[in-house]
């Protein structure tokens, strides 16, 4: 765990715009000041980030909102009340002071307040807000520790304080809220640990208005590109052990040589355990000498976290058999 005297030279280095790797309780970040332009390109720039895939703002109390919000209607600040600190994003309209390289020319803004105690107190010691989108080069799977960050920026003069493992384990859930009376609208952006039965229960206790939740990307959530979270070595999705003449099409597929060494990528039966190890399993079978690993899609591996683990999955995963 990162000392004090750590959180101090992360303020210092944020202060002289600089970025730093970040603990959340969710994954690794690559942090940078909210308004520091340079910052915000030098997160681009070593996350090999496309300009069209906006930031999400981290904060450490809720008086910064008026920082990063131009609107926030009661159900977001209910939201907030319930679920924050902790691993929601809110996507809301942005002021002026969110620039439009964070927003990527949107008018929105997605804001978070994580849980990690180190990510809490650099925010409110700094404070200020801090831009930061996972700490992996883009595409690639997120980090849960701080030498996953090391090892993924190791070409790059990076700071980064080490807050143990990430204890979710995967990124956050982030939604949209859409006001219309007398129905409350929630468009889910990206599927979590915080589930649709979570925000269900909360808002059904707190609003009569009916409430509708959907689900899956749009446009509107621009990072959410079919690949993704991928890891070195091809992942393959399928329902039982590969016969052998799957490998056979594995190995031509991906020019690995025959008779190669492949693994199983083994999740715990509790969603959350296998949530909390997937990306730290995916680069360890990656650096463990197997050229490919597989995961099985079984019956038993359904429900709502299950489904936010499987959208990691799908989109980590180079091919898919039935
Ligand atoms: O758990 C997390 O959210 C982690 C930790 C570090 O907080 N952060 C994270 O950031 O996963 P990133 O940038 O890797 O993923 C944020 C996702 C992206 O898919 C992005 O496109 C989407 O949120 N997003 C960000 N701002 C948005 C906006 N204004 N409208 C729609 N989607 C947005
Ligand atoms: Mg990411």
């Amino acid at each position: 765990m990162s000392t004090s005297s750590e959180i101090q030279k992360a303020k210092a280095i944020l202060k002289s715009d600089g970025i730093v790797g970040l603990p959340t309780e969710t994954v690794y970040g690559l942090a940078g000041a909210f308004d520091s332009s340079l910052a915000i390109e030098k997160i681009f720039k070593i996350k090999e980030r496309p300009s069209f895939d906006p930031l999400i703002v981290h904060i450490s109390s809720i008086d910064q909102i008026v920082m990063l919000a131009a609107t926030w209607s009661p159900t977001e600040a209910f939201l907030a009340k319930e679920f924050w600190p902790g691993p929601l994003t809110i996507v809301t309209k942005k002021t002026s002071a969110v620039s439009d390289r964070i927003s990527a020319g949107l008018e929105t803004v997605g804001i978070r307040m994580p849980a990690h105690p180190i990510a809490q107190r650099l925010i409110q010691e700094f404070g200020k807000p801090l831009a930061a989108p996972s700490a992996n080069k883009f595409g690639k799977t997120s980090p849960t520790r701080a030498d996953h960050v090391r090892a993924e920026f190791k070409n790059e003069d990076l700071f980064v304080l080490d807050g143990g493992d990430s204890e979710v384990g995967i990124d956050s859930t982030v939604l949209r809220v859409e006001e219309s009376s007398p129905k409350i609208s929630l468009k889910i952006l990206r599927p979590g640990l915080i589930t649709p039965s979570d925000l269900r229960e909360k808002i059904e206790a707190w609003s009569p208005k009916e409430l509708v939740i959907s689900s899956g990307a749009t446009s509107a959530s621009p990072g959410a590109t079919e690949t993704h979270y991928q890891p070195t070595i091809p992942l393959v999705i399928s329902p039982r052990s590969p016969s052998q003449d799957l490998v056979t099409n594995i190995e031509k597929k991906f020019g690995i040589k025959a008779l190669s060494r492949y693994s199983e990528l083994n999740l715990n039966t509790d969603p959350r355990l296998a949530a909390r190890d997937l990306y730290a399993k995916m680069r360890e079978l990656s650096s463990s000498g197997s050229k490919w690993m597989f995961v099985r899609r079984s019956n038993e591996r359904q429900g709502e976290i299950w489904s936010s683990i499987w959208n990691r999955l799908e989109k980590a995963a180079s091919l898919k058999v039935d």
